[in-house]
């Protein structure tokens, strides 16, 4: 049978490059876009993907890619995804996030392509206002970069009319790295992120972790996070795809754990694993944007895509700080 011939948008990022390299070793054609504006070139040990660097706002260049390549099923990762900075540049995530979505759009359109799996977020809810969140629970977003998946996800839905399926991932806290090939969060910009935070405190790169905000409603007051393992959610795109192919129909998925733990929590594991203290403060600031709880409610992908997390905080955790 012929291959298959995937593009992953943002290939390179820390989602994007752990879904090419479980795509190439399962034998598919990967073409990767990315601007490497938070990412850096890489080589994998299967090797044979094709990356052409261009950015999704780029539509000409990106007409060109699509003109070149017959692509069967599209993997958009690309995005901007800190919820603090959304807040402080707020055009800049519209921008990538909605401007950049509505091009890839327009080139399935224009070119036929009819599969396309998103990254979208848990930051579409908002605060909830049930824990575990099921995927039909009220959307309303309190961060700009929530805002932006949500227009995202009503675009790629609006857009069945062309005949587009498509599965809209809403990914949790995602964590760990694929040990195999070494394949970790790594931006080039400052670290905000709860983990690679708690690891520069390990490598003395940070003096002492903030815990932001001491009054959540919460029952240690600190924030609370399903954390996924990246193996996991990587594999979950795999499922997906075979879904797509099979089934032809558009399905929205939660994309969580199981699990949840507060800051405070994480931060006394990651002590356990690393068998050492770790200096931290908690703070009365809250940062802006942050919902006290999400957790996700995960019937709905056990039940049609059969997906169930193999790895636990312990193994995100071990991970992330060795
Ligand atoms: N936190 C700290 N101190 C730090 C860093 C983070 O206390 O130095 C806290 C945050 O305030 C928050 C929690 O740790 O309560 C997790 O924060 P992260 O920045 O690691 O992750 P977020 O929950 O803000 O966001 C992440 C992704 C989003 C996604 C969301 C879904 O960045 O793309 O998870 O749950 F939408």
């Amino acid at each position: 049978m012929e291959k298959k011939t995937i593009l992953v948008t943002g290939g390179l990022g820390y989602i994007g490059k752990n879904i090419t390299n479980l795509l190439l070793k399962n034998n598919f054609k990967v073409i990767v876009i990315d601007n490497l504006e938070n990412s850096f070139k890489h080589k994998f040990k299967e090797n044979n993907y094709d990356f052409i660097k261009i950015d999704i706002l780029d539509l000409n260049k990106l007409n060109n890619v699509f003109q070149e390549n017959k692509i069967d099923i599209i993997i958009h990762t690309a995005g901007m995804t800190k919820v603090n900075e959304s807040e402080k540049k707020p055009l800049k995530y519209f921008d990538v996030n909605v401007s950049g979505t509505i091009n890839i759009l327009k080139m399935m359109e224009k070119f036929k392509i009819k599969f396309l799996i998103f990254s979208s977020s848990a930051a579409v809810y908002g605060n909830p206002k049930r824990i575990p969140i099921k995927e039909d629970d009220l959307k309303n977003p309190i961060n700009v970069y929530g805002l932006t998946k949500l227009i995202d996800e009503k675009m790629i839905i609006k857009s069945e009319i062309y005949g587009i399926k498509s599965i809209i991932f809403r990914y949790f806290n995602v964590a760990g790295k694929n040990t195999e090939n070494n394949l970790f969060y790594n931006p080039r910009g400052d670290v905000t992120h709860l983990f690679p935070s708690i690891k520069e405190v390990i490598n003395n790169k940070k003096e002492k972790l903030i815990i932001y905000g001491n009054n959540y409603n919460t029952k240690d007051k600190t924030c609370i996070r399903d954390y996924i393992h990246i193996d996991d959610l990587a594999y979950a795109h795999l499922l997906a795809i075979n879904y797509l192919f099979k089934y032809q129909k558009s399905e929205i998925f939660n994309l969580g754990s199981k699990n949840k733990y507060s800051n405070l929590e994480i931060v006394k594991l990651a002590e356990k694993v690393i068998k050492n203290k770790i200096n931290y403060v908690i703070s009365e600031n809250k940062r802006k944007g942050d919902p006290d709880i999400l957790f996700a409610n995960t019937k709905n992908i056990e039940k049609k895509l059969k997906f169930y997390p193999k790895k636990n905080i312990i193994n995100v955790l071990t991970d992330e700080l060795n």
